[in-house]
């Protein structure tokens, strides 16, 4: 059996009907840069997330970097995530001009861990001597904002971070690029911060048919700043009030999202269907560790990852089996050469480093079936008990 990591094409032909005469119209009408189809689609993604306003942009990249710069966030400043996350999230902070800190994550959730959180912000208040990890830096940096990041599918325990955050006054930026239509106690992912960004790079499970993303806010003031950041900085045509960028939401790529967010609550269940299989068989494999969802959390399980110790053995194995698998991420963003200037090193967030070492990402899409579950299933249990 074969079984890719993600397929795109079985999806494909379940929506082709709708997608092409989209494409064409557009074309029949020159209709590419915003227009009815990027509006429609802000007001329909703004109504799934259960929030006021929604500004399509042209990746979760852009959506980052853009609310970063509309919440002020600038050089001199500070912003605190993970390390266990994509690199996105953090260059995203780099290239507002900000700093990212790093703060370790739970063991259990791979998201962060909010006692962590406010350990480095009471370090923080000792002096900046004690904490920062650039000590040949004469630029002293502040706390800003803070950037939980909903990992996998599961969103963070945000209403520890959102109390923290309002007692040290940070803005709350979340990263939903992975947790389209995710619960945190019923709310959904992007709605409980200042901001919530999402990607929708074509494996999200809101995935255009080349690049996306988009900012959710309950701010009509971000939301502003935001529609004006991604289109050179001007709210009326040649009129420029500050620099911005072209990172536009494209017509057709609102089109084709517009068409899967009809079906995006079914294809969510369908991978939570998928995931609680997955669970069921595997968890009776010794030496395998299956994804933890904690009791505020309805994931949408982007991605279905388990530890196992031996994991490059593991990965090698179902591979020779026609298993597609993948490393969601080999290495935290603080031992990456991008970070080695900020002075981090091995042991810093041990919990980070054990689960970069183990974490195998596992065949997870909505039109997986039941019979390709149970062949990993088996393939693991192979491996495991060899
Ligand atoms: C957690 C996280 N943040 C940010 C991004 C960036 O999104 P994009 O690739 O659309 O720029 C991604 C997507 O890959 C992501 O997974």
């Amino acid at each position: 059996m074969n079984i890719p990591f993600l397929d795109l094409k079985v999806q494909f032909r379940e929506i082709e009907h709708e997608v092409l005469p989209m494409v064409k119209e557009a074309m029949e009408n020159a209709a590419f840069i915003g227009g009815p189809q990027v509006s429609g689609f802000e007001t329909e993604f703004a109504t799934f997330c259960d929030s006021r306003h929604c500004a399509g942009v042209n990746s979760g990249t852009d959506a980052l970097r853009f609310a970063l710069m509309a919440a002020g966030v600038g050089p001199g400043d500070e912003v605190i995530t993970v390390p266990h996350t994509f690199i996105a999230t953090t260059e995203a902070i780099s290239q507002v001009g900000a700093k990212p800190v790093f703060v370790d994550i739970d063991p259990k959730t791979y998201n962060m861990d909010p006692n962590k959180l406010e350990n480095y912000l009471r370090k923080r208040l000792d002096g900046p001597s004690t904490s920062n990890h650039d000590p040949g830096s004469r630029i002293q940096t502040q706390p800003k904002a803070v950037i939980p990041v909903h990992l996998y599918g599961q969103p963070a325990d945000m209403d520890p971070i959102l109390e923290i955050a309002k007692k040290n006054n940070l803005v709350v930026i979340e990263d939903a690029c992975q947790a389209h239509g995710a619960l945190y106690k019923g709310k959904k992912a992007g709605s409980m911060g200042l901001v919530g960004c999402f990607s929708f790079y074509p494996g999200k499970n809101l995935g255009a048919y080349g690049e996306g993303g988009a900012v959710v806010t309950e701010s009509e003031d971000m939301a502003n700043k935001i529609r004006m950041i991604r289109d050179h900085g001007q709210a009326k045509k040649y009129y420029h009030d500050l620099e911005g960028y072209n990172g536009r939401l494209d017509a057709i790529q609102a089109g084709v999202l517009r068409i899967k967010l009809k079906r995006l609550d079914s294809w969510n269940a369908a991978r939570r269907q998928n995931a609680a299989y997955y669970d069921d068989l595997l968890s009776k494999i010794p030496g395998v560790t299956i994804p933890f969802q904690a009791d505020y959390a309805k994931s949408v399980y982007h991605l279905y990852v388990i530890l196992a110790d031996d994991r490059e053995g593991l990965q090698r194995h179902l591979s020779d089996k026609g298993i597609g698998t993948g490393l969601h991420y080999p290495v935290p963003l603080h031992l990456q050469k991008a970070y080695a200037a900020q002075g981090y090193k091995q042991g810093d967030f041990p919990v980070t480093e054990s689960v970069a070492k183990r974490l195998l990402s596992l065949p997870m899409f909505p039109e997986l079936t039941k019979a390709q579950i149970e062949y990993v299933a088996d393939c693991i249990a192979q491996y495991m008990q060899r």
